[in-house]
């Protein structure tokens, strides 16, 4: 149990409070109750669950994981039960954690991402979408949206009309200029941004002579990424004006505390959730951690403090 006592560990996304800068990001936390025997779900500042489309998606064809040094990477093709079985099996689960929620979700086309968020947007008890422009794993919709800045703008503009929930847009790093996309992002109405998606990635297997990924390409995540990640966000930050939330490779407080003084206003874990499912749990101890060793009453204080 976290105690709340000196020192705040909340953070502000718009008008949206949450009670400390960390996330669950989604497709690593599956629909949170696979996490619920390792620590208190509750305590987490957010949970960004398995992205959601408007028809049931069975993924790519194995091997879809392959472990790589200081990362891994994945082509699981957006697998996930669709939105209609999402709320009659997952969503009653999710709603009851008191923490916020965010539903990740996509489309193939600029309709079917319109459709997800009037939808999503009649559903009582969500905080607020992610909307996944980034996936690497898949031929139409998702990545195609969010690596042309004139495609971003249209869609984060039309998704903007038809919800009043908060609007995370999740951006891919693979892309020649992640800024020109962020800024299409906002100028369309996003609310807040978040970042990196995983890299597109190969492991060729030496014996066999074929890829590890079933899908040929993957897309690459964990510490491996961390400093392009890193990088990213806080050139994204000197970009925006909306907050942005950021992710690659975090799998520690000290991690963690590199991305909100780049300017990040809460972060996201992702692989780590993989490797040690108490890694979110540990990040918000050693948050608190800091705060203490640097005596400083609010990690809010902390946000986009690095200077060069
Ligand atoms: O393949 C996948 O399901 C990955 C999704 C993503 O990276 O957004």
């Amino acid at each position: 149990m976290i105690s709340k006592k000196n020192h705040d560990l909340s953070v502000s996304l718009g008008k949206i409070k949450l009670k400390n800068p960390v996330i669950a990001a989604s497709g690593t936390f599956g629909f949170a109750e696979e996490y619920e025997d390792f620590f208190d779900l509750n305590e987490l500042g957010a949970i960004i669950p398995k992205g959601i489309s408007l028809k049931p998606m069975i993924g790519n064809v194995p091997p879809r994981i392959f472990e790589t040094e200081g990362g891994m990477i994945n082509s699981i093709g957006l697998q996930n039960p669709g939105l209609d079985k999402f709320i009659i099996d997952k969503f009653p689960y999710l709603r009851k954690i008191k923490t916020h929620l965010f539903i990740n979700f996509f489309g193939y086309t600029e309709q079917e991402y319109v459709e997800l968020a009037q939808r999503l947007n009649d559903l009582p008890g969500i905080s607020g979408l992610e909307m996944n422009i980034s996936c690497p794993n898949v031929k139409k919709g998702g990545i195609v949206f969010g690596t042309n800045p004139k495609m971003t703008f249209r869609l984060v503009q039309k998704v903007r009309k038809v919800t009043k929930l908060h609007l995370m847009v999740k951006l891919s790093p693979n892309v020649t200029d992640i800024s020109t996309i962020a800024r299409s992002a906002a100028e369309g109405g996003a609310d807040s941004i978040s970042l990196i998606n995983t890299f597109k990635a190969l492991a060729i297997n030496i014996h066999t002579l074929k890829p590890e990924i079933g899908n040929i390409i993957g897309g690459l995540s964990g510490p491996a990424i961390k400093p392009v990640a890193l990088r990213m966000v806080w050139e994204v930050c000197q970009t925006v004006k909306i907050p942005v939330i950021g992710m690659g490779g975090i799998r520690k407080a000290e991690d963690a505390m590199e991305f909100i003084l780049a300017g990040a206003s809460a972060i996201q874990i992702g692989t780590a959730n993989l490797i040690n499912p108490h890694t979110a749990i540990e990040v918000i101890e050693g948050i608190k951690r800091y705060l203490i060793q640097h005596q400083i009453p609010s990690i809010q204080k902390c946000i986009g403090l690095f200077r060069i």
